[in-house]
């Protein structure tokens, strides 16, 4: 697509330059063209569910179009799956929640922005993790607010170091956002990081944000939400939705919980931008909560059972080192044994191999020296993978 001469010499606003995107797409988009000339491959570098959402959940949604629930409804939510959502919660993640404190919008990512949105001010510093969902600082930086990046690292099993958080301290730090399990880590928050996140934003007068989108998909203990800690429901958003718990990622469904003044704010925004989300995938989500067919568990025995699979495989590739995640359905492998960047590992397994993985870069200056893949083939496919891998190491492994 070409500008007009005139359009490139009006101005887009700064904000937009500041933004920047997430580095699944480009390796996605190579993915394609390359089985478009006739390779085969295999795409690991997407964070979607090759699942679909469960037969009441498709059944409601079409009841629900059909009886004409397609109009314009709550800006934020309709009032039965806000109950449903505070009802889920304290069922799945005992954590004591009100309707009122629950606003649903059209995605997880859209409820995000709406929070932070909501909360910061340019000139704020808002910590975030490093390696982490790319949007947290990009829009940190879109609202005019300086992101500043705190390290999970290996040698503390990627979990958060608090004295390094707490160093990056300053007056002017307004929120803390964190996603446990992370993504693309796989990493679970311990209860005691959680308690000292708790008390430095007690101390400092912070907000946190926590990302809960992967609460679910948990292989083993149970979920600890840091909403739940004495003094956090006042001071705390939990963002989550229906993307990967549910696998509907193309219904652009979450929420947001916080505090009714929080939430005030949000639909205020909600009113002043998409005005609700659809009102028949909100009716069909109710009863995704309900999953009375048991979906999220078999699904998460699937991802389990895949990681079992595809973790021991890429721990027996000359050069790489993956440890087991905790949760969410990434596979982050350290690659700086191959003796070659990321990049270009990354670059031999999709064009030489035809595997389409992520280079670690995408998810902060952290992930460097890894790669993302995700563990959304069937267990078949991430044999053939593993196949295929193994031979293209050829190309480091002397
Ligand atoms: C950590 C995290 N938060 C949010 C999202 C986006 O969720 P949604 O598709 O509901 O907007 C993703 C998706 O990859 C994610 O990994």
């Amino acid at each position: 697509m070409t500008l007009s001469a005139a359009t490139r010499t009006r101005k887009i606003a700064s904000r937009v330059a500041e933004l920047t995107g997430e580095g699944a797409l480009a390796v996605y988009s190579r993915a394609k063209e390359l089985e478009r000339a006739g390779k085969s491959v295999i795409h690991l570098e997407l964070g979607e569910p090759d699942f679909h959402p469960a037969a009441p959940v498709v059944e409601a949604v079409q009841r629900a179009v059909a009886d004409g629930h397609d109009r314009y409804c709550a800006t934020r939510g309709l009032p039965v799956l806000r109950e449903a959502i505070a009802e889920y919660l304290q069922r799945t993640r005992r954590i004591a929640v009100k309707s009122e404190e629950v606003l649903v919008a059209p995605g997880c990512k859209m409820a995000l922005s709406l929070a932070m949105m909501a909360l910061i001010e340019p000139g704020d510093e808002v910590l975030y993790p490093d390696p982490g969902f790319p949007i947290y600082p990009s829009f940190t930086r879109g609202l005019g607010a300086q992101a500043v990046p705190f390290g999970l690292r290996e040698g503390r099993q990627f979990q958060p170091d608090m004295q390094e958080i707490s160093s990056k301290i300053t007056a002017r730090t307004r929120v803390l956002i964190f996603n446990s399990p992370n993504n693309p880590t796989g990493t679970v928050f311990h209860r005691e990081e959680l308690e000292r996140i708790a008390s430095l934003a007690q101390e400092h007068d912070l907000w946190v944000i926590t990302d809960e989108i992967y609460a679910r998909i948990l292989f083993g203990g149970e979920y600890q939400s840091i909403w739940a800690l004495p003094g956090m429901s006042e001071r705390t958003v939990i963002i989550d939705g229906f993307s990967k718990s549910f696998a509907m990622t193309g219904w652009r469904l979450g929420y947001a919980v916080a505090a009714k003044p929080v939430i005030d704010a949000m639909d205020m925004l909600v009113l002043n931008t998409f005005t609700c989300a659809a009102e028949f995938t909100q009716l069909a989500a109710a009863e995704a909560l309900r999953d009375t067919t048991g979906a999220v568990e078999a699904m998460v025995g699937e991802y389990r059972a895949r990681r079992e699979i595809f973790v021991a495989g890429l721990n027996g590739v000359p050069g790489f080192r993956c440890v087991s995640p905790e949760g969410a359905f990434y596979a982050w492998v350290n690659v700086a044994g191959t003796g070659l960047r990321a990049e270009e590992v990354a670059r031999l397994l999709l064009e030489e191999g035809g595997v389409a993985a992520i280079a670690g870069g995408a998810f902060g200056a952290g992930g460097r020296e890894y790669l993302r893949f995700s563990l959304v083939s069937a267990p078949e496919q991430l044999r053939e993978a593993l196949r295929r891998i193994a031979k293209v190491a050829g190309a480091w492994a002397k």
